[in-house]
């Protein structure tokens, strides 16, 4: 009987940690997207391990608003982290980024792409 109440509070702590992993408090799409604050973290922490200037694979620099824009108006910034048919998948070689980060580069873009 214990062994049957304990596995029962083990698996609904983990549907606990995949809803809270899924919605996880305080996140998701949100409006006034940050260049700085919000988008260049996740470039740095998933990209820019290929895509810096010190190392442009692809020849593809993601450092810099400047750089950054070239590849949000031709659509493959978006189109390559949501793993869009006619896009190489990025970041390459690892797992997709979680749907928080890509909602929050989505709307970084369709709020104009700022350099905020
Ligand atoms: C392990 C290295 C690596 C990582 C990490 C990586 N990339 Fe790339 N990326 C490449 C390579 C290599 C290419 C060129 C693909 C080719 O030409 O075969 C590329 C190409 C691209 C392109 C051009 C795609 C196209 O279809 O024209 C974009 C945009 C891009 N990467 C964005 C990103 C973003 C955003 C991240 C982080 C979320 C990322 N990459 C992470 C290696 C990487």
């Amino acid at each position: 009987m214990w062994l049957i109440i304990n596995s029962l509070i083990l698996i609904s702590a983990c549907y606990y940690d995949k809803e809270d992993e899924l919605y996880p408090p305080n996140s998701g799409p949100k409006s006034n997207v940050s260049f700085s604050a919000d988008v260049i973290p996740i470039l740095t922490n998933n990209c820019f391990v290929c895509h810096s200037t010190a190392a442009a694979l692809g020849n593809v620099i993601l450092e810099g608003h400047d750089q950054t824009l070239i590849y949000v108006n031709n659509g493959s910034l978006l189109g390559s982290i949501k793993h869009e048919s006619n896009f190489f998948p990025m970041p390459n070689g690892s797992a997709k980024l979680s749907n928080t980060l890509i909602e929050t580069i989505e709307v970084w873009i369709s709020e104009g792409a700022k350099n905020n």
